[in-house]
């Protein structure tokens, strides 16, 4: 049977199985999703796409760190999307939230995200996404217990993690599949492998109906300044120097956001508790080779007055334990039926228009002040 017609088949039983309970009297006739870390760059993506494509509600947590640059509101409509200010750590927020909104499946997005910043401020991240994932796991497997059989046969916890839970690969070795053991190398890798390892604890001992993602690098649209590709675009434009880190021969597996947000619409719906998925687009390339295709773009659509962006490249020191290849096996979420639509080439394009079609926004987030402090300390500490 195809995908779409298994989730055709399940979505039927389900409501079959909820009016034979009579349990439909304890939902909101609007499905509801809730997502933590809707405000990012992922969740802000995701929040976007999955009210294009359903009809249900969506409620999004999130505690407004620096990584909430954009603000989704701007770009996010209508009355489905309640965006709700909070941490995932407060548990009787997280309490109330599910009790009032009953929703069908919670998304996790919610951590700190940036290496650079793993290895200065570790206890951050272990803060954030282990102990954060751990107060949000246990408030939401608590409600999970209590529900009427056909809700809590439906329910699911999705964790969004990473391909940097695998660790380092080899030049030749084959991509990581989902059979891999953990083997993180930085203290924001070892936060989400952590974090994944609480997530399958409670499908194992509480039978909670977890599901576990873990995407290669994500780019697009709304991603904050601090990573490489926007960071590349936004000093481009500012005709500053480009910062590669040591020889800019590490390579990472690329995948466009919005690929992204329809791959995990694929777990979402056919995802089989228990279950770990890799997404990848299979889009390797080395950083220098990622930061010479942004100049290249940049130098036929905008031209520099004099020479090219190539010329602002400059090697910096390299980051502590910088992992050398990333590259994930996605054969697995493929089986259900997903598959990436943009290639690295259409979506880096689709994504350098976006920044330069919204310079103001990127410029108001890195003339803020904190962005500037972090820029001194990261980028000082190299040169
Ligand atoms: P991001 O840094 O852009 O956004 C993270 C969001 O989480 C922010 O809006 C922040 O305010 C919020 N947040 C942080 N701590 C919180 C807390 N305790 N409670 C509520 N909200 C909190 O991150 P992103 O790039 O959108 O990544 C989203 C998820 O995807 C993360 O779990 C990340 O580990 C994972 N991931 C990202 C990438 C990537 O390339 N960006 C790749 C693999 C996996
Ligand atoms: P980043 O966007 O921070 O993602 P991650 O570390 O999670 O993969 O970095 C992507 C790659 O780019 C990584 O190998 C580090 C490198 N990099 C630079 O060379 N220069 C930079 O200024 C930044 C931010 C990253």
């Amino acid at each position: 049977m195809g995908a779409v017609n298994l989730w055709i088949a399940y979505r039927i039983r389900f409501f079959v199985d909820l009016l034979d309970s009579g349990s439909v009297l304890h939902l909101n006739f609007m499905p509801n999703i809730i997502v933590t870390g809707g405000a990012g760059f992922i969740g802000s993506n995701f929040v976007r796409h999955w009210l294009k494509q359903s009809q249900d509600g969506v409620i999004s947590v999130d505690k407004g760190t620096y990584a909430a640059a954009y603000d989704p509101e701007e770009t996010v409509e209508g009355e489905r999307y309640r965006p709700v200010a909070g941490d995932m750590s407060d548990r009787a927020l997280i309490r109330q939230l599910l009790h009032q909104h009953r929703p069908t499946s919670v998304v996790n997005f919610a951590a700190e995200t940036h290496v650079d910043r793993s290895i200065l401020f570790p206890e951050e991240f272990v803060q954030a996404n282990v102990v954060g994932t751990f107060n949000l796991l246990d408030e939401v497997r608590r409600y999970w217990e209590d529900l009427p059989g056909p809700e809590k046969d439906l329910f699911q916890f999705l964790q969004i993690s990473t391909d940097e839970v695998y660790g380092s690969l080899l030049p030749d070795e084959s991509p990581s599949d989902e059979t891999k053991a953990a083997a993180p190398n930085s203290p924001y890798a070892a936060s989400k492998a952590a974090a994944d390892q609480l997530v399958r604890a409670y499908y194992r001992t509480y039978g909670l109906p977890t599901t576990i993602s873990r995407c290669s690098n994500n780019y697009g649209p709304y991603q904050h300044p601090e990573k490489l590709i926007p960071l590349m675009i936004h000093r481009a434009l500012r005709e500053e120097a480009l910062p590669i880190y040591g020889d800019g021969m590490q390579v990472r597996d690329w995948l466009y956001v919005d690929d992204h947000c329809s791959a995990l619409h694929t777990v979402i719906k056919l995802g089989r508790p228990g279950e770990v998925y890799n997404i990848s687009a299979r889009a390797e390339r080395t950083n220098l080779e990622v930061v010479l295709a942004i100049c290249a773009l940049l130098d036929r659509e905008f031209p520099r007055r004099r020479g090219c962006y190539a010329d602002l490249v400059e090697h910096v020191a390299d980051r502590p334990g910088h992992d050398r290849r990333y590259a994930l096996d996605s054969s697995k979420v493929g089986e259900l039926g997903w598959h990436a639509k943009e290639s690295f080439e259409s979506g880096l394009q689709k994504t350098v228009r976006w920044y330069v079609t919204n310079l103001e926004r990127v410029n108001a987030v890195a003339n803020g002040g904190a962005y500037r402090t972090w820029s001194k300390v990261n980028y000082g500490q190299r040169r």
